[in-house]
């Protein structure tokens, strides 16, 4: 795997930003993986990359209890918020329907370990680490050409 693209995120606000250019790669087919410890960011980073996708939600519920929260994309698919903490088996992921959701949806995983072994090896995935208590620091793991994109489009508002 190539070196990650890192970004630097001193505040929400950051971590927000950084969800919106993220959200050119929420389509059907896609899943983004985000890793990271409890409080790191991860359903702050969903929220945002829903909204961008989706529109203003009024709620986005972490969906630690449900597993998966769907939400209709305004380009007409749907996004499938993951939260896996609480899965006790990758069985009960399959009967959730999460591999017919790698293929019609894109989809946002939560704590992606639970599943590692059902993953398509094209996930990508963002990393991401406290570094203080209103700073978070975000590994990128994608293809070169798409970790390019990034670069290009988050160079002048976040490095
Ligand atoms: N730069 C930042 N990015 C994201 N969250 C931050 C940041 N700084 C502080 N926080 C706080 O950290 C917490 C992150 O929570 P959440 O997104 O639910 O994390 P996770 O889903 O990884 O457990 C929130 O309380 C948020 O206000
Ligand atoms: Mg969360």
């Amino acid at each position: 795997m190539s070196t990650p693209f890192c970004v630097n995120l001193s505040n929400i606000s950051a971590t927000e930003a950084l969800g919106t250019a993220l959200a050119h790669l929420c389509v059907p087919g896609r899943q983004l993986c985000l890793d990271g410890p409890l409080g790191a960011g991860k359903s702050t980073l969903a929220r945002a990359i829903i909204e961008q996708v989706c529109g203003p939600q009024l709620d986005i519920p972490s969906p630690t209890f449900t597993i998966v929260q769907p939400y209709d994309a305004l380009a007409g698919y749907e996004v499938w918020h993951m939260d896996l903490y609480r899965l006790t088996t990758a069985q009960d992921a399959l009967a959730l329907g999460i591999e017919e959701a790698f293929f019609d949806a894109a989809c946002l995983i939560e704590w992606p370990d639970k599943i590692a072994d059902l993953l398509p090896a094209t996930v990508v995935t963002i990393s991401l680490s406290i570094t203080g208590e209103l700073s978070r620091r975000a590994e990128i793991f994608a293809s070169e050409q798409e970790q390019a994109i990034m670069s290009d489009m988050l160079g002048s508002e976040l490095s």
